[in-house]
């Protein structure tokens, strides 16, 4: 399978069909997800949690992500690969490039930053240095210590209508991709239907232009854990190849995420 781009993502969405996406920590699993026909991997900085076993995202470093990144580029030549920009490695634009530098060096073909419209400089930034951004709204991991836990986002109307406004400046600065997390389903159909470029969500509803998961998640490895928005492919697929194989297809059918998976 070739790589696709975000000219091919972008197709897909005016096309109406699903993107498809998990997180890949290691080249083994890239290289099998890559052969199942998932259009994109993320080397999230879930990786403290589920690799470090540590209870947030908050201690992940750059130098982690940039050394599975590789992991997962060696196992993946022709994957998309997008690296997750960890905690406090974007406070500014110019320590924000030198950071994503680290990444696109290690293989990575675009870069996620959480955060909304006060990212705009950044993402600004980044996209004139030749580094191609998916921006990342709704729950933000890194913030959880000030939001004080993970909660669902954009309840009520002002918040569903301030993650619209932020997806459109984020959109406006040059992100080319978004991800959309723990959100209500009409305010992820809201958001896809506002911009132009994918919208990818993860517990966002099924109107999103793409899903992605946490691999762990979608594997059913945790069995005290298991998010309301996620699936155990593995006990349905019976293996790796027939759990990923059966979230591809599911995505493309619209039967993932179905409404038990959904919060509105
Ligand atoms: O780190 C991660 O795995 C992520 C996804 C949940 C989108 O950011
Ligand atoms: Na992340």
């Amino acid at each position: 399978m070739s790589r696709i781009r975000t000219a091919g993502l972008l197709k897909k969405k005016r096309n109406g069909e699903k993107i498809t996406a998990l997180t890949a920590y290691d080249s083994s699993f890239a290289k099998l997800f890559h052969e199942c026909g998932v259009d994109v991997l993320l080397i999230g900085d879930s990786l403290g949690m589920v690799l470090q076993g540590l209870d947030s995202t908050v201690p992940v470093t750059i130098d982690e992500v940039a050394y599975h990144t590789r992991c997962v580029r060696a196992g993946s030549s022709d994957a998309f690969v997008i690296a997750d920009m960890p905690f406090m490695t974007y406070p500014e634009p110019l320590i924000a490039c030198e950071n994503a530098a680290e990444l696109m060096r290690a293989g990575a073909n675009m870069v996620k930053l959480e955060g909304g419209d006060w990212l705009v400089e950044t993402v600004q930034a980044l996209t004139r240095q030749g580094i191609p951004v998916c921006a990342h709204i709704g729950l933000l991991p890194q913030s959880v210590n000030v939001i004080g836990g993970y909660k669902v986002q954009g309840r009520d109307e002002a918040s569903a209508q301030a993650l619209v406004d932020h997806a459109l400046a984020l959109e406006a600065a040059g992100a080319q991709l978004l991800v959309v997390e723990c959100i209500p389903t009409h305010v992820g159909k809201r958001i896809s239907d506002a911009l132009n470029i994918p919208v990818i969500g993860i517990g966002a509803g099924k109107e999103t232009d793409g899903q992605i998961l946490v691999m762990h998640d979608m594997l059913g490895m945790n069995a005290d854990y298991l998010p309301k928005f996620t699936k155990d492919f593995l006990a349905q697929g019976g293996s790796l190849r027939g759990a990923v194989s059966a979230y591809v297809e599911e995505v493309h059918q619209g039967k993932f995420p179905a409404p038990e998976h959904c919060f509105d």
